[in-house]
């Protein structure tokens, strides 16, 4: 990363795509439809796990590996059509913006304890994650 910085961009992709901070989301097709063979009645509830469709083998190349500069990735982390994520941009951007910074800055950063998940079935986050960093002077 620090010699090449154009992976920020392909790695806050595979950061969206591994983490797929959103878990799942609600849809009510109001026709019948049919989706890989499985028939989906109007007015059925069914339930999009993002992080499943994040690993779809079709779609992806070697889906359980974390590729640092995976071209392309078509994940769906923010959602797809009508109800796509609203703040989409300015999430991309903020990751961009924190990974530029982080990686000309941290020399050193291991995990200092156990890693506390967020309790919630809609956000796969974090709660506390202790670490231990050694940061190099600013230039
Ligand atoms: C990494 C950060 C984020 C992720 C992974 C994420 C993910 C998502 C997902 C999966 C959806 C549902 C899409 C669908 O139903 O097809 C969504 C909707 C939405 N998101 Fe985000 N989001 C993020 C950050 C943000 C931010 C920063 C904002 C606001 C500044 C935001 C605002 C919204 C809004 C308003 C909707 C509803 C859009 C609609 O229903 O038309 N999101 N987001």
């Amino acid at each position: 990363m620090r010699s090449d910085p154009g992976l920020v961009k392909p790695l806050v992709e595979e950061i969206l795509r591994w983490t797929s901070p959103v878990v799942h989301f609600c849809r009510t097709p109001n026709r019948d439809v049919e989706i890989c063979g499985q028939r989906i009645r109007a007015g059925e509830r069914m339930v999009l796990f993002y992080p499943s469709a994040n690993r779809d083998e079709d779609v992806f190349e070697r889906p359980d590996e974390f590729c640092v500069d995976r071209r392309p990735n078509r994940h769906l982390a923010f959602g797809i059509g009508e109800h796509f994520c609203l703040g989409a941009h300015v999430a991309r951007l903020e990751l961009e913006v924190i990974f530029r910074h982080l990686v000309q800055r941290l020399e050193h950063v291991e995990l200092a304890g156990p890693v506390e998940r967020l309790r919630s079935s809609v956000v796969g986050g974090i709660k506390h994650m202790p670490i231990r960093y050694r940061l190099r002077a600013s230039v």
